[in-house]
This record gives C-alpha cells, structure tokens and sequence, in this order.
C-alpha cells in the first residue's frame, strides 16, 4: 500500500521565478533609503564649478554705554541679550542669579533706574544711558547695606540662591514706601520665590530696614 504525499497547507502564491528574495529586498531598499536619508538630511555638496553656499551671517549686534553700580561700560552684544546674560557673562558680574529666566522666581531682579525689573526678561540694547544697580553695587565698600545687616540680624536666608533678587527686590520695595504692613510687603515682594521659605523672616528683614524694627 503506498503512502499518498500529504496535501501542502501553505495558501501563500507561489513566488515567482523572478521575484527578489527578502533578503535581497531588504538590503536593496536600505540602500535606496540610505541615499534618501542622506539627500533629504545633509546638505549635498554643490555640483563641481556651482556657487558655494553663503557663510553663516553673524547675528547682529549694538554698541550700547550704560552704568552699572556707578560704573561706565560700553559694549558691542548681540541684540537678543538679556540684561541678566550681559551682567554675567559680559561684564562678570555674577551676583544677579538666573533662576527660571522666563520672569517667574525673581532671582535676577536689579534696578534699572531705581525701578525694580526682572533683568532675564530685559533686553540689554534697549537700556542705553541707564543706571543699573546689582547686589554687587549695594555695600559702601566694607558697610553693608542696611537691608543686607537686616538679612543676617534676622537669618533671613538659606540656601542663598534668592537672596541677591530679594535683596535688589526689598531695597526696591522700601524706596517705594510698600512696608506698611506685613501683608503689603508680602504683596509687594511676591514675585520673588523662595524655594527655602524663609518668607517671614524676609519680611521682618524688610520691616527692620524700613522702621528700624524687625
Ligand atoms: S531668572 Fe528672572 S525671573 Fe527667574
Ligand atoms: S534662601 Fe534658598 S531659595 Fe531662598
């Protein structure tokens, strides 16, 4: 008795005599890829004897005279920096600190003609003429500043890092007359974060410089 071949259980069409392997499929589309990828992402280098592609311009800039701390300079900066990246990267003075530099904490707050700004959001070019003041320029040499004595009577600090903003923010606060009570001078100074919370203490700080008693 002979055995009859079993029935083929694959329905998939025959292929074709001609038709490519899957391997030589894969390996001939990775390479047309490849070339797409390369022409689509990196630029192709000019045709021999083609103009060569226009160098990079560099991104313009200003000449700008200002005073900071009581200090002349004058500078030549791109017109998209901050008065924050000019006071510490240009000029070295790295006291204002850069803590959201999107105008949210305060950490960079300086005066600008005795007016409290945040210097992350200001633009550099537009402050020609003008008076800065940083924490840098806020000691008589050896003598504090009576806001910097009040911040150690009353240990108003932690970590330090928002101290620089809410120094230049209390100065601000007081030359403004907004000490009346503890809540206006919670008000006044709400935009200077303090991620260690030393709040009360700051107010009392605040409360010592301008009446004298914490
Ligand atoms: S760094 Fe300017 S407000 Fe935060
Ligand atoms: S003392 Fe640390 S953030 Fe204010």
């Amino acid at each position: 008795m002979s055995a009859e071949p079993p029935e083929s259980t694959d329905s998939s069409p025959a292929r074709p005599a001609t038709a490519p392997s899957r391997r030589t499929f894969i390996a001939t589309t990775g390479v047309v890829g490849g070339s797409a990828a390369v022409g689509g992402l990196v630029t192709a280098s000019p045709a021999f004897g083609a103009e060569p592609a226009a160098a990079p311009q560099a991104p313009p800039g200003s000449r700008l005279s200002l005073s900071v701390n009581g200090k002349r300079y004058t500078v030549t900066v791109d017109n998209r920096t901050s008065l924050l990246d000019l006071l510490r990267e240009h000029l070295g003075l790295t006291g204002s600190k850069k803590g959201c530099n999107a105008g949210a904490c305060g950490a960079c707050t300086v005066l600008v003609d005795g007016r409290r700004v945040n210097s992350c959001l200001t633009l550099a070019i537009r402050l020609e003429g003008a008076e800065v003041t940083t924490v840098e320029g806020l000691a008589d040499g050896d003598r504090l500043h009576p806001l910097q004595q009040a911040f150690i009577d009353q240990d108003a600090f932690q970590c330090g890092y928002c101290t620089p903003g809410q120094l230049m923010s209390g100065v601000g606060c007081v030359q403004e007359g907004h000490t009346g009570s503890a809540e206006e001078i919670r008000e006044w100074m709400s935009g200077n974060i303090c991620r260690c919370g030393a709040y009360v203490k700051i107010v009392k700080a605040v409360q010592q410089t301008a009446h004298g008693r914490g």
